[in-house]
């Protein structure tokens, strides 16, 4: 089988795995602490930890996480010594995982999620920081559990980058995770479109047979 079929297969299995946990939810661990994800959300993986373990955060920053999935970057942010943190994710099910996450990591006081497609329920606030882990591969999705992981005519990190402007401090910045099976050239020529210069902060491989790599960039106004 090519890479592209194992990783097809893969992400089938781990979204069949999404789906399989019981209504009470299931704990998952990640670096050094532990989160509840209730079915159809996507588990915290090493996909964001080029991003959760180098992304700065200022005390008093302002962060919106978009494709919260279990809040896991955003209650980093919250540990980090944000003032302001919200959550975004089109899938119910994760806002509820990240409800319950946040409420459990102590930071109903400073992080909020909303269930939206993108930054539709938002107005027109404006942060500091915007994190993004959004669905890497560029490939049809036919359900919202499907969408964790794939972006049908990458039409979502279209949108992403058509919108993110109006929702960045104008000296702010953002922190957005690929990875070698996703979309980085056409995430650079997203990013460049809509007047974003970019460094890449971080990356990491998953050291099996697939060398699977992950990588966070931070992007600024050019
Ligand atoms: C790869 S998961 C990342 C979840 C979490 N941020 C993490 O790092 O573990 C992508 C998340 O983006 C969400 N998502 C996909 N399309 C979206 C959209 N149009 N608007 C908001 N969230 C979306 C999915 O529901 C999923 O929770």
């Amino acid at each position: 089988m090519n890479l592209t079929g194992f990783t097809d297969q893969w992400q089938a299995e781990r979204q069949q795995l999404f789906k399989s946990v019981p209504p009470e939810g299931q704990k998952v661990r990640y670096l050094d602490k532990e989160f509840l994800v209730y079915p159809n959300t996507f588990w915290p993986f090493a996909d964001s930890m080029p991003l959760v373990k180098h992304f700065t955060v200022a005390p008093g920053e302002s962060v919106l996480d978009v494709g919260t999935g279990s809040g896991v970057i955003g209650i980093f942010a919250c540990y980090r010594g944000a003032s302001r943190v919200v959550g975004v994710d089109v899938n119910p099910a994760a806002v509820l995982s990240a409800t319950h996450n946040l409420q459990m990591h102590g930071f109903a006081d400073t992080m909020a999620v909303l269930q939206s497609n993108l930054f539709e329920a938002l107005g027109d606030e404006r942060f500091d920081v915007i994190t993004a882990n959004l669905p890497f591969r560029n490939k049809p999705a036919h359900d919202l559990v499907a969408m964790s992981q794939w972006d049908t005519d990458f039409k979502t990190n279209i949108r992403f980058f058509e919108g993110v402007g109006r929702h960045l401090k104008p000296l702010g910045r953002i922190y957005f995770v690929q990875s070698n099976f996703g979309e980085i050239e056409t995430v650079k020529r997203l990013a460049h479109a809509a007047g974003l210069q970019i460094r890449e902060l971080a990356s990491e491989v998953i050291d099996d047979t697939r060398r699977q790599e992950f990588f966070a960039f931070e992007m600024r106004r050019s």
